[in-house]
């Protein structure tokens, strides 16, 4: 498929125009960053897994009538998407304590919380995504009050979601970050999951070591990321073409 101009390079993905209007193609890097760019590295095979691992996780959402902007897979890096107005917040839904939650709160990593919170950023680099409260957000206008309880609403299902499939290949969801853009259909807006869900922007730990199989292991030099990843990959039954599974898809009890 023809990709047309190019039209954004992020830190992690790059955004061309699509084959028809309203779409564009979404090309998944190698590239890795964490503390706002600080730390940089280019991990083999890693735009190439969030690539599988994000189509796997937005035809779940699809499935259980989530809607998102992935349309199909081109190839091993791309994907064909549904153009949107990103909302310019960062969804973080927390079920556990970790990362910035527990250092502001001094609550340890890995607490479990009363019950899944959800938490929001605004997203601007230059300011380091600082977390806001929803008065914040209304007054702005980033959101409608009745745009913020749709978010709410499609954060806890994904949650839902995503927690119960990471749960039975043995691995437990500590937090994820999500974006959610705007589509129009005709003079109805509707919100839709966006961006990407992969393990650049969820923490995972195994369930019985808590190893952590997530960006983690980039930001705090903890392992290999593509092992990791690929583990992920691995257990939910999704692996590039070009990477030989080590073994069959592990079924956890
Ligand atoms: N369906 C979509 N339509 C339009 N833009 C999208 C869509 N999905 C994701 N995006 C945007 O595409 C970009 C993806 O690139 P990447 O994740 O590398 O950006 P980033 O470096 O994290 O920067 P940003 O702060 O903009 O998220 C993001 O800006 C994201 O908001
Ligand atoms: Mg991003």
């Amino acid at each position: 498929m023809a990709k047309g101009k190019k039209l954004y390079e992020g830190k992690a993905k790059v955004l061309y125009e699509g084959p028809e209007p309203d779409t564009l193609i979404q090309y998944f890097k190698d590239d890795a960053t964490a503390f706002n760019a600080e730390k940089k590295d280019t991990i083999d095979g890693k735009g190439a897994l969030n690539n599988r691992l994000s189509e796997f996780f937005m035809n779940g959402l699809t499935q259980i009538g989530v809607p998102n902007h992935f349309i199909k897979r081109l190839n091993m890096r791309e994907q064909l998407i549904r153009s949107c107005e990103i909302v310019p917040l960062e969804v973080i839904v927390r079920n556990y304590a970790a990362g910035s939650m527990s250092k502001r709160l001094g609550i340890e990593e890995g607490t479990q919380l009363p019950r899944p919170i959800v938490e929001f950023s605004y997203k601007d680099d230059s300011l380091g995504d600082p977390l806001v409260p929803e008065e914040y957000i209304i007054a702005f206008n980033w959101a409608s009050q009745q745009d913020l309880d749709d978010i709410l609403a499609l954060a806890l299902r994904v949650n839902d979601y995503l927690s119960g499939v990471m749960y039975g290949v043995g691995i437990k969801l500590i937090d994820f970050k999500i974006e959610i853009g705007r589509v129009w259909e005709g003079d109805f807006m509707r919100l839709i999951v966006a961006d990407e869900i992969s393990p650049d922007s969820c923490r995972l730990w195994d369930i019985e070591t808590g190893q952590k199989l997530d960006k983690d292991v980039f930001r705090r030099d903890l392992g290999n990321l593509t092992d990791a990843y690929t583990e992920v990959a691995r257990r939910l039954g999704v692996l590039p073409a070009n990477v030989a599974p080590a073994t069959k898809p592990t079924i956890v009890h």
